[in-house]
């Protein structure tokens, strides 16, 4: 069995509190996961005993980092046999969330240009090759480190938010912001007429002049997950995995205090 956690976890109010803000701590992180379905509940369908699985956990309720945990078969999604736990763990979150925010939320089309921001991170990375693979030309950014890393995932350009002058892109049509704050405003500016800037990391604040601006949460999707999984199979598709660690080092890892790059995924079992 393989979790993952994304390292804001810590932060969401709803790792903390359950739907009607009653404290649910002590609470069990990690909203993501690869394994094997071990019992039914009453009424389930589609899916079997022993069947492997990945997918998205409840925001509101004890999450992955356990040897078991109860999920919504609709959350669920078929894990192929030659697919690993670990790659498994790893997708959900960031791959879902950059298959909506590009194609749900940003409605990116083919001979448009994406902003990509975070490019070699787990979203970003995700976000970019999605973005090249559906003919759009995408211009990654990151710090001055991730230039190759963002290259390599199919970035046409990068942009070093440290160094370069973010402005100098001039217009795209859309964004996908995962920073926020400054470089979100900066970016907003640099929408195209009709363009879209999404973002992930809470409401927007900044719009374009002329031009939607959308926050969401990703949701869980079998479909999306099957294409996700089908794309990694087929080598169209990269997972970003940063780190592998074991559940007795959980503590220590969600509290690293060095760059993480990539996903981070907790090994419940060996
Ligand atoms: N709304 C949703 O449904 C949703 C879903 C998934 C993720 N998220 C959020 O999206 C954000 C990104 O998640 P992730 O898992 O992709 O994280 P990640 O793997 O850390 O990726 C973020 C990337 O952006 C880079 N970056 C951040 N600030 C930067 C700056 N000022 N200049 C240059 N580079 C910068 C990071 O570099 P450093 O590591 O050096 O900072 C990292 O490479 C998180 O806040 C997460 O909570 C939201």
């Amino acid at each position: 069995m393989r979790r993952d956690f994304v390292p804001t976890e810590l932060e969401w109010p709803s790792t903390w509190a359950d739907r009607v803000d009653r404290n649910r701590t002590p609470s069990i992180l990690g909203h993501e996961l690869a394994g094997v379905v071990t019992a039914l509940g009453y009424g389930t369908t589609g899916l079997s005993v022993g069947q492997r699985v990945f997918g998205l956990a409840d925001w509101h309720r004890d999450g992955t980092l356990a040897e078991y945990v109860a999920m919504e078969a609709r959350n669920l999604a078929p894990l192929p046999g030659d697919v690993d736990f670990t790659v498994g763990a790893s997708l959900p979150i960031s791959g879902l969330t950059a298959w909506q925010g590009l194609f749900q939320h940003g409605r990116l089309q083919a001979g448009q240009s994406i902003l990509a921001h975070g490019a070699a991170g787990a979203v970003g990375s995700m976000v970019t090759q999605l973005a090249r693979a559906a003919g759009a030309y995408v211009i990654g950014t990151g710090r001055a480190a991730d230039r190759q890393k963002a290259l390599d995932f199919g970035a046409n350009e990068f942009v070093d938010l440290e160094n370069d002058a973010l402005e100098d892109v001039g217009a795209v049509d859309v964004v996908f912001d995962v920073i926020g704050g400054d470089i979100q405003k900066r970016s907003a500016a640099l929408i195209r007429a009709g363009g879209t800037l999404v973002t992930v990391v809470g409401p927007a604040e900044a719009r374009p002049a002329d031009g939607l601006a959308v926050d969401f949460v990703v949701e869980s999707d079998r479909a999306q997950l099957s294409e996700i999984v089908q794309r990694v199979r087929d080598g169209r598709l990269r997972t970003n995995i940063g780190k592998v660690s074991t559940l007795d080092d959980a503590v220590a890892t969600f509290n690293a205090t060095e760059r993480r790059a990539g996903k981070t995924v907790i090994r419940v079992r060996p």
